[in-house]
């Protein structure tokens, strides 16, 4: 069976319905035949000031919202990044294969750093992409379900997998990125030229999961769209619409082509009221089950203990493989 890896950060109190659409989604569906692995990935949220209480709280809510959008225990690997110290350690041995000015041309990093400064940007932030690299090597993993957002990282990986396995035999599966087109870039509801994000987005313009879903169904339904009356999917002129239907679709599993006839001759308004309403369909059970994972502490350090078991096996073998050909003289 083919292996999947992917991961997400722990640094809201709610994951957004890009994050969902364009990757839990995906998560969910592959574990079923997949050798899956998914991370919560906190050592990368440190990456950013963060406040150790909350940290652990967004780990567990984290956690607790992956379970209630469908991951299974029992049919994939669930565990917390830090819980594995072999990230760390292969990321010195890749970042030791990386270019200064590669990484550097990392766009992600080339944002963030300018919004920051560069005294309040630190090396963490600089070498990110490269624990991200050594967190999917790690695993052998075939592919990489991600939003758009994440393809440049993607490349890298692919790049220090081949580089290394050119430089000291084959000891690395190059992992393909799995990316879904209709749901890769979900936008921002009040400015589609923007993704939806939790660091960019303003309020109006981002759907938590874990928000009041009255209030949720309110920034559907004043999404900005333009002064036409059509429900057409056209990316192009109709950037607001375009990505309602995005959302609509994946929401109720109706074709665009579908849901454009559905809604010929009636307008915006009714359009999304109902892609409301399909919201509101999805995140109340949603939330329900989020609720009763954090409500039972005990029993979620026990899924991710357990995870982390079944993850370190993995990471600690391809580890060793890696120290050998690199040349460094084992333990005894
Ligand atoms: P993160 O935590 O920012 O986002 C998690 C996932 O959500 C996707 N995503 C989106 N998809 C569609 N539309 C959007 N508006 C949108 N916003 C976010 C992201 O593409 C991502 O798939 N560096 C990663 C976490 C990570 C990782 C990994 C991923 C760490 N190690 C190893 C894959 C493999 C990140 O910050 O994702």
């Amino acid at each position: 069976t083919r292996r999947v890896l992917s991961g997400i950060q722990p640094t809201a109190d709610s994951f957004h319905l890009g994050n969902y659409l364009g990757a839990i989604r995906q998560w969910v569906t592959l574990q079923e035949n997949h050798d899956a692995f998914y991370m919560i990935a906190d050592q990368h949220a440190i990456t950013v000031e963060q406040d150790p209480k909350v940290l652990r709280e967004r780990t567990r809510r984290s956690a607790s919202q992956l379970l209630a959008a469908g991951l299974d225990p029992d049919r994939c690997t669930l565990f917390v990044q830090s819980h594995i110290p072999e990230h760390t350690q292969l990321q010195w041995v890749m970042s030791c294969l990386t270019g200064f000015g590669e990484a550097g041309r990392m766009t992600q990093f080339k944002d963030k750093s300018a919004k920051q400064g560069a005294d309040r940007t630190t090396v963490g932030l600089f070498t990110y992409p490269v624990l991200q690299v050594a967190d999917i090597l790690l695993y052998q993993a075939d592919a990489v379900p991600v939003g758009e957002d994440q393809r440049q990282h993607l490349e890298l990986t692919r790049d220090l997998a081949a580089r290394f396995n050119a430089r000291f035999g084959r000891t690395f599966t190059v992992p393909e990125p799995f990316i879904v087109k209709d749901t890769a870039k979900i936008v921002d509801l009040q400015d589609p030229t923007i993704k939806m994000s939790k660091s960019a987005s303003s309020p109006s313009g981002i759907i938590n999961l874990l928000d009041e879903p009255k209030a949720s169904a309110k920034k559907i339904r004043s999404a900005v769209t333009d002064t036409g009356r059509e429900v057409v999917f056209d990316e192009e002129n109709k950037p607001g619409i375009a990505n309602l239907l995005r959302i609509a679709s994946a929401l109720t599993g109706r074709a665009v082509a579908e849901l454009e006839e559905a809604y010929a001759g009636r307008g915006y308004g009714d359009f999304k009221k109902d892609v409301a309403e399909a919201l509101v369909e999805f995140v109340t059970p949603f939330q329900e089950r989020t609720n009763a994972y954090l409500d039972d502490p005990a029993e979620l350090d026990a899924i991710l203990a357990k995870g982390a078991l079944k993850a370190r096996e993995v990471a600690a073998e391809t580890l060793r493989a890696a120290y050998e050909r690199i040349g460094f003289l084992p333990p005894r």
